[in-house]
């Protein structure tokens, strides 16, 4: 299994944990998992090289505080591991730029920055997103319905290759997490919980100031009511808090009701705000930990890349040789 997680992020909030993150660390003791964070996607966008390396130790630094495991699963870096750029330079050459112009997320990306000025690494991001997942012959590649897509072109490029060339690639299937919990915004719960979209104080940064998260999370917008449930369509602020004590208590949300049956809001939410902090400051400081030791992190990471080319390089070198290099 492959996953790949922007270096852009800065602090997760509290959406891509229980959405994404958790699930990677989930999935790490059932498959053989292999994480990257995707610096050369990240470039398709402008970058600033300061900020880019930093982000990239950061959301590394993250990933391993929510608890991935490099002795349970391959974590690296996409640049370090050179047969990225290597294997996506054939795919462009097998893609039609047709085929190409078909993908949705380049049309919705490019509008946002003007066609004009969108770079052909943005136009191409689909293509290198296929060699991601050949190259480690990924059975199962963990997605939102939004990169479903991706998953088809891959499909489609690989059953390509392997007519034209011989049997090289597997073939992957989208693997659509399960049970992923949909967090929304604090203050205005119609809105998904998103760095761009949410208001500053219905977003929880999991590296903002504990104290600061428990405020955020006891004033978060109920209704007028005093009845605690899960109700989406009636009572959006409450279900959403239901939500995220379930999923980070493991406590289904029946039993959450009956817990808190006659008491009102403020009881849960004074209980859901110490869960949280109980939760963000160990994730903080283990994220800490990680970026004042640049060495620790240098190693994870050169053991990662290691890990991933003895798998990449042996893919690389068969469809290097089919093409007739
Ligand atoms: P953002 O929406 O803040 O830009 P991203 O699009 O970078 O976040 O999402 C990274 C990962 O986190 C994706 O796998 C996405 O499904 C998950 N995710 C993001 N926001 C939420 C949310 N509010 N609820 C559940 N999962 C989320
Ligand atoms: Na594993």
């Amino acid at each position: 299994m492959l996953s790949g997680i922007q270096p852009t992020a800065g602090s997760f909030h509290l959406g891509n944990y229980l959405g994404a993150v958790r699930q990677w660390v989930a999935l790490q003791e059932t498959h053989d998992a292999f994480y990257m964070v995707v610096d050369l996607h990240a470039i398709t966008v402008p970058q600033d090289p300061k900020e880019l390396r930093a982000n990239t130790r950061l959301a590394a630094a993250q990933l391993l505080a929510a608890g991935l495991d490099p002795d349970r699963c391959t974590l690296f870096v996409q640049s370090h591991v050179p047969e990225h750029a290597q294997l996506a330079w054939v795919m462009n050459c097998i893609t039609g730029f047709g085929e190409a112009s078909r993908m949705t997320q380049f049309k919705d990306k490019s509008a946002k920055q003007g066609a004009d000025r969108a770079s052909v690494g943005l136009f191409t991001y689909p293509i290198l997103q296929v060699a991601d997942i050949l190259l480690y012959q990924a059975h199962e590649v963990p997605v939102g319905e939004d990169q479903r897509q991706h998953i088809e072109l891959t499909r489609d490029l690989a059953t390509r290759f392997n007519g034209r060339f011989g049997d090289t690639f597997t073939l992957p299937k989208p693997y659509i997490l399960k049970e992923t919990a949909k967090i929304y915004d604090l203050q205005d719960p119609a809105v998904k919980m998103s760095k761009s979209a949410s208001t500053p104080k219905g977003l929880i940064n999991l590296l903002d100031e504990p104290k600061a998260t428990a405020k955020k999370v006891k004033s978060a917008v109920t209704d007028t009511d005093t009845v605690i449930r899960y109700d989406v369509a009636e009572k959006p602020g409450v279900s959403n808090l239901l939500t995220i004590y379930s999923t980070l208590t493991g406590t289904g949300i029946p039993e959450l009701e009956e817990k808190y049956a006659g008491k009102g809001y403020g009881a849960l939410k004074t209980d859901l705000a110490d869960i949280m902090v109980d939760f963000v400051t160990p994730f903080r400081e283990r994220t800490q930990q990680y970026l004042d030791d640049p060495e620790t992190l240098d190693s994870i990471f050169a053991k990662g890349a290691e890990k991933a080319r003895a798998v990449a390089a042996e893919t690389l070198a068969q469809a290097y040789e089919r093409v007739g290099f």
